[in-house]
């Protein structure tokens, strides 16, 4: 499966899922709000991965203007993410489809119809999924990869570590898989590869990088952090949600967010993506348990972009996985990049001495 040839910057690995996706490395930016911009997005393309633009603050001509501005910087293949519970989210992802752009990922929803449409153009898409249901769902539904989130993930990864999830849907489907959740280096790589994986999702170690729009507080407090300082709680946004652990994010997770002040707090962030508030409101009524969710979800939108954008750790709380305990120092996305692949390279080799 596996294939490595020299290249400029040190190898290029093929799997299954570099010649699907046309790209050079099996290394994946994810969807991240505020940080998988088009800037991030072309800049991993243009090292040899799969950039995923993240829509979920963005509107309809916001997401048409970033799709334009990817590929100004870039002309490799590039995602788009969509979260499909988000308000917002089918809108942004009819623009992509519109946009016939190479792919698309989506999470938390049912995206047949968006497998139909991008077929219809070429277009591959890609699933993000925590259990084994969800994966066989999806397959079932066509999608051309999977993108399985272990417990060690940033934000929302699964009950199940990566390394026991990983190879359990591995098994049970035969399209690629694509790793995330604690991996960050050549050797997070090479496991995921041998575990079965055809590439890794790298959130928390792009984010890190000189071209990611993350606040340099944050940076430095991830290079700072270790790998226990992380807090996984369903007090934040309403589902299970990996975070940085500082004295705000222990505190808002002590306990879930007052209802009626999760509803103010959403109406603000749906403002953010046009959402008239009518909406939300005949929501709230029709689908209580969903729009509860989504609520949380939204409340919680002021104090991720306190922290995310702002770099004020004292009142945001920051998205991380347990791997910012791997990352040492904040590199260019190139150099990132071809220090996993020149690591990689190496274990490898020594592993196959023994
Ligand atoms: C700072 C940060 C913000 C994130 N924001 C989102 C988000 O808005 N939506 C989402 O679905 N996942 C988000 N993620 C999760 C990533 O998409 C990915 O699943 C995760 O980072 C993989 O685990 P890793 O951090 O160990 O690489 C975020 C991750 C980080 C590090």
């Amino acid at each position: 499966m596996l294939n490595n040839t020299s290249d400029q910057f040190g190898i290029f690995m093929k799997t299954r899922f570099t010649e699907l996706f046309g790209i050079e490395n099996p290394i994946v930016l994810p969807g991240m709000s505020w940080i998988s911009v088009p800037e991030l997005v072309a800049a991993v393309c243009n090292a040899g991965g799969l950039g995923i633009l993240a829509t979920g603050p963005l509107s309809q001509t916001q997401t048409r203007a970033a799709i334009a501005k990817i590929r100004s910087l870039t002309d490799k293949p590039f995602g788009i993410g969509v979260t499909l519970m988000m308000p917002g989210a089918k809108e942004n992802a009819k623009i992509a489809l519109e946009e016939q752009v190479p792919v698309i990922n989506f999470s938390l929803g049912k995206g047949d119809w968006i497998v139909q449409a991008a077929k219809e153009y070429g277009g591959k898409v890609i699933a993000t999924v925590v259990t084994e249901k969800h994966a066989l769902a999806a397959e079932r539904a066509g999608v051309d990869a999977l993108l399985v989130t272990g417990h060690e993930a940033a934000a929302h990864g699964g009950e199940v570590t990566s390394l026991c999830l990983v190879p359990n849907i591995v098994d049970l489907v035969s399209i690629p898989v694509i790793a995330a959740g604690g991996f960050s280096d050549g050797r997070g790589l090479v496991a995921a590869l041998a575990l079965g994986a055809d590439a890794v999702a790298m959130g928390s170690r792009f984010a890190t990088s000189n071209e990611s729009p993350v606040h340099n507080n944050v940076k430095n407090a991830v290079v700072e952090k270790r790998v226990a300082d992380t807090i996984y709680s369903k007090n934040f946004d309403g589902l299970y949600a990996r975070v940085m652990k500082t004295p705000m994010a222990q505190k808002v997770t002590q306990k879930p967010m007052n209802f009626f002040v999760a509803v103010l707090k959403s109406f603000k962030a749906a403002k953010l993506v046009d959402m008239p508030l009518w909406k939300l409101l005949i929501g709230l009524f029709a689908q209580f348990d969903k729009i509860k969710l989504l609520t949380l979800f939204g409340a919680a939108t002021e104090k991720l972009e306190a922290a995310t954008i702002h770099g004020d750790l004292e009142n945001g709380v920051q998205f991380i996985g347990q791997s910012q305990g791997l990352i040492r120092s904040v590199d260019s996305v190139q150099e990132i990049m071809t220090k996993i692949m020149e690591d990689a390279k190496k274990v490898t080799n020594s592993i196959s001495e023994y």
